[in-house]
């Protein structure tokens, strides 16, 4: 059994509707995508899943949509104006436009790579005495480069804390950092990019009238915090959770939809009393850990990585680190945001933001720890873990290969296929349809009697679908069905009058909440 490759991921995605590129007549938008009948399927149930562990399982956690235009001045006082920035350079000959610190980093990476294959390499030839700590430490060979990669990044750290353009670019020569695409040299200056989009309100716009489509969703907790405590009568600590669109021109965006121009988070901003934060910070950085393991992701493929950079507006960071195709990057952050954000806006609106706490007979700012996955990102993350190939008999008995997703069952876009044994008996016809007209009130299911019934359980294990529910001739004399699991291929004959309980109590969310 293996996952398939990362190329071969992407294509499935667009053969069985779960994406496709954006407006791809005009030849698709750059970083643009459309999620497709079964892709909306599975990202509907990602947010469910998100939304109920958060919202629906915390007394003290609540709802918000907010409105994705927001008053410009919200965002001179989150500082996204002054400081949301990348640094941006680009290669003379290429043409090709790059981020800075990403040609940093994957310099870094590359040695790291050596480093990792020569570890590999002793472990194979010292077997169970392997000590690989001991190794990386007295090896002249990986001591040399792991000093490498430390002088790389922190120099880099200490340029974009500086915000020293000069210092970047002097970095990439000094480090001879070539063009990835075509091996030159030939580099501009690095420049500050602002990543907000930005458009007018209304017909005859001045700067003022500059609107931004927001590059995270967390401001329009912000700015309603005080609508939602009077309103909800909260008592600290409690949460607001937000699902929406963000938007960021990003420099360089690519890896399917790991990196877009548009996309959608979901945040939550926990409100807690100040010199109580680093306790709820540990608290969500364990407690996000747990619901992606929730979802059967192997601990393996799941790691934290403090921030070295920290944002503007946080005094503490991590991220969720997931093993995608392309290795470990961010799936999700978890930020201690202290009062920056709340305080702005009290200074730049002159409205009081404060929170009177009835414990201490005392009005303050809130402090705020901030959990912010993107929703893209966790798609990705469980159609890359969950679609593989593996070899399984066939209704001959014979080996062959099928392509299988194995999805949680409660996030599978499908839950049940409903398939005549055969399409032209009437009579098996009349009581499959009869099946899935009872189970479609319960789960999402579909009704399929096309081609013979073993490429039809090829077709639903390619999409996901948990089970396949066959009728036969059987069940025209004793109202019983043939329920097969997607994952271990057994079939089991079961009444008709139980199918839907058993698919809707296995793939219900509930299980893992
Ligand atoms: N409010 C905090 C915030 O926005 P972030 O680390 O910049 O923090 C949070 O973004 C999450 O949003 C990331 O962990 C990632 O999952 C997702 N995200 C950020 N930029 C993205 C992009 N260009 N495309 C897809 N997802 C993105």
């Amino acid at each position: 059994m293996k996952n398939v490759d990362f190329k071969s991921l992407i294509s499935h995605c667009k053969e069985y509707g779960f994406i496709f590129p954006s407006s791809e007549i005009y030849d698709g938008l750059s970083a643009a995508y459309d999620y497709g009948p079964l892709g909306i399927e599975l990202k509907n149930n990602i947010k469910q899943y998100w939304w109920k562990s958060m919202v629906q399982m915390h007394q003290n956690i609540v709802g918000l949509d907010a409105a994705i235009f927001m008053h410009p001045k919200t965002w001179k006082a989150s500082g996204h104006v002054d400081a949301f920035n990348d640094p941006m350079i680009d290669n003379k000959d290429s043409k090709k436009r790059y981020r800075a610190d990403q040609l940093i980093e994957s310099y870094a990476e590359k040695i790291e790579t050596k480093i990792q294959k020569d570890v590999d390499k002793a472990a194979k030839k010292f077997g169970d005495s392997f000590e690989e700590k001991q190794f990386r430490e007295t090896n002249g060979r990986i001591i040399d480069r792991q000093k490498k990669i430390d002088y790389a990044i922190n120099t880099m750290n200490q340029h974009l804390k500086d915000a020293n353009m000069d210092g970047l670019k002097a970095l990439i020569e000094e480090l001879e950092i070539v063009d990835p695409e075509g091996g030159s040299r030939n580099w501009t200056d690095v420049r500050q990019f602002n990543l907000m989009f930005h458009t007018q309100l209304g017909a005859i716009a001045g700067e003022e009238d500059k609107l931004y489509l927001r590059p995270e969703t967390a401001q329009g907790i912000f700015v309603n915090f005080l609508n939602v405590q009077k309103s909800t009568r909260q008592k600290l600590p409690f949460g607001i959770a937000q699902i929406g669109k963000a938007f960021r021109n990003e420099i360089v965006a690519r890896q399917f939809i790991f990196r877009m121009r548009e996309f959608e988070q979901m945040e939550m901003q926990f409100f807690v009393k100040p010199g109580e934060e680093m306790k709820w910070y540990d608290y969500w950085k364990q407690t996000r850990l747990e619901w992606h393991k929730a979802l059967g992701t192997p601990a393996e493929n799941l790691r934290f990585h403090d921030h070295d950079n920290l944002a503007h507006y946080a005094n503490a960071a991590v991220d969720i680190e997931f093993k995608f195709p392309f290795g470990f990057r961010e799936l999700e952050g978890i930020h201690s945001r202290t009062d920056f954000d709340l305080k702005s806006h009290q200074e730049l609106s002159g409205k009081k933001l404060q929170y009177f706490d009835p414990t201490v007979n005392e009005n303050y700012v809130p402090y705020v720890v901030e959990t912010s996955i993107g929703c893209d990102r966790m798609f990705l993350s469980q159609i890359g873990q969950a679609l593989r190939e593996e070899t399984v008999p066939d209704a001959d008995g014979k080996d062959s290969t099928r392509t299988v997703m194995k999805l949680h069952p409660a996030l599978a876009p499908i839950k049940a296929a409903v398939m005549p044994l055969l399409k032209n008996k009437e009579e098996l016809v009349k009581a499959s349809t009869d099946v899935f007209d009872k189970l479609k009130a319960h789960v999402i299911c579909q009704y399929d009697e096309k081609d013979a019934i073993g490429r039809r359980y090829r077709r639903q294990d390619a999409i996901g679908t948990p089970y396949s529910i066959t009728i036969d001739f059987d069940t025209l004399e004793n109202n019983t069905v043939t329920i097969r699991d997607r994952d271990t291929l057994e079939q089991k004959r079961v009444k008709i009058d139980d199918v839907s309980k058993i698919v809707s109590d296995s793939c219900n969310i509930n299980n893992i909440l």
